[in-house]
């Protein structure tokens, strides 16, 4: 990934609505201070997928993530999901998160509600992951892999970290057939989204990488009414951000979001979720 394209990447995150910032000042303003966080007071703030909580579920039974077990969240964002699998399922998770900010955010919000002790934030770039081959259990991601170049050297990285008998179970936008030229540029601009895997590439690079029992489930019909719903709420925390002073997101994110929804919507643009077992 060239710098220009990096600081495209991050400077999209450090402008999105959702942040450390504006879920910390949301939770001032219902409940007054931010003394004694619970790990349950941030779920309805911190998870930026599609699906919220029940995908995270349904993405932990794929992964085999138990009591005990080891996971690498790739993109792991502010770590809301991590949170979630250390908290509900006893997991032991491992973060790795690109950007300057929340990076730092996601440790913030983890020692806030004390679950330090079994989430750790590493910022680093997923493509080339600072940890020993064969220490993970299971590797997870979520809706970001899209931000990323090149997806075989992402796999080949997860597939690396993993043990033998290890999973991999994420989620991410798959294509159902080329999309025009203007497209993709609306969706690099306005939403950071470097390169779009087919199902079928995403098979294929699965297997270049010495994945076994590969699953691919096309989550498409389901993502059209949940982008909806989601294009409506980030439209709802523009509002919001402004009044609180946090990022609010640009002209371009809006734009570009309006014409994945209708991409999605029609069937040209897809949502993947792929297990498969090292
Ligand atoms: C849509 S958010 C998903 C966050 C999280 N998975 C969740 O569900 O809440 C995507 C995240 O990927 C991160 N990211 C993008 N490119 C990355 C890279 N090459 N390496 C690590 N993180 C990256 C972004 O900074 C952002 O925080």
């Amino acid at each position: 990934m060239s710098q220009p394209e990096r600081q495209h990447v991050v400077d999209f995150y450090r402008r999105h609505p959702i942040s450390r910032e504006q879920i910390l000042a949301r939770l001032t303003a219902q409940r007054g201070h931010l003394d004694d966080l619970a790990p349950e007071d941030l779920f309805e703030h911190d998870q930026d997928h599609y699906g919220g909580l029940g995908v995270v579920d349904l993405l932990a039974q794929r992964a085999g993530i138990a009591a005990g077990v080891r996971v690498a969240d790739f993109c792991a964002g502010l770590a809301g999901p991590a949170r979630y699998l250390a908290h509900r399922y006893g997991a032991i998770l491992t973060c790795i998160e690109l950007n300057p900010e929340r990076a730092p955010g996601a440790a913030d919000l983890t020692r806030r509600v004390g679950l330090a002790g079994r989430v750790r934030v590493v910022r680093a770039d997923v493509m080339r992951v600072p940890l020993a081959s064969g220490c993970m259990d299971a590797v997870i991601s979520q809706e970001a892999l899209l931000h990323v170049p090149d997806k075989g050297a992402v796999i080949a990285e997860a597939f690396r970290i993993l043990r033998p008998g290890g999973r991999i179970a994420f989620t991410d936008w798959a294509e159902h057939g080329p999309l025009e030229a203007g497209d993709y540029r609306t969706l690099w601009e306005g939403i950071a989204a470097q390169s779009i895997q087919s199902y079928d590439g995403y098979r294929g690079l699965l297997a270049q990488a010495g994945f076994r029992d590969i699953l691919a489930e096309d989550l498409t019909g389901q993502w059209g009414a949940i982008l909806e719903q989601r294009f409506a709420m980030y439209r709802k925390l523009r509002e919001e951000t402004r009044r609180l002073g946090t990022p609010s997101g640009d002209e371009a994110f809006y734009a570009s979001y309006a014409r994945l929804v209708e991409l999605v919507q029609s069937g040209r643009l897809g949502g993947v979720r792929i297990t498969a077992v090292k």
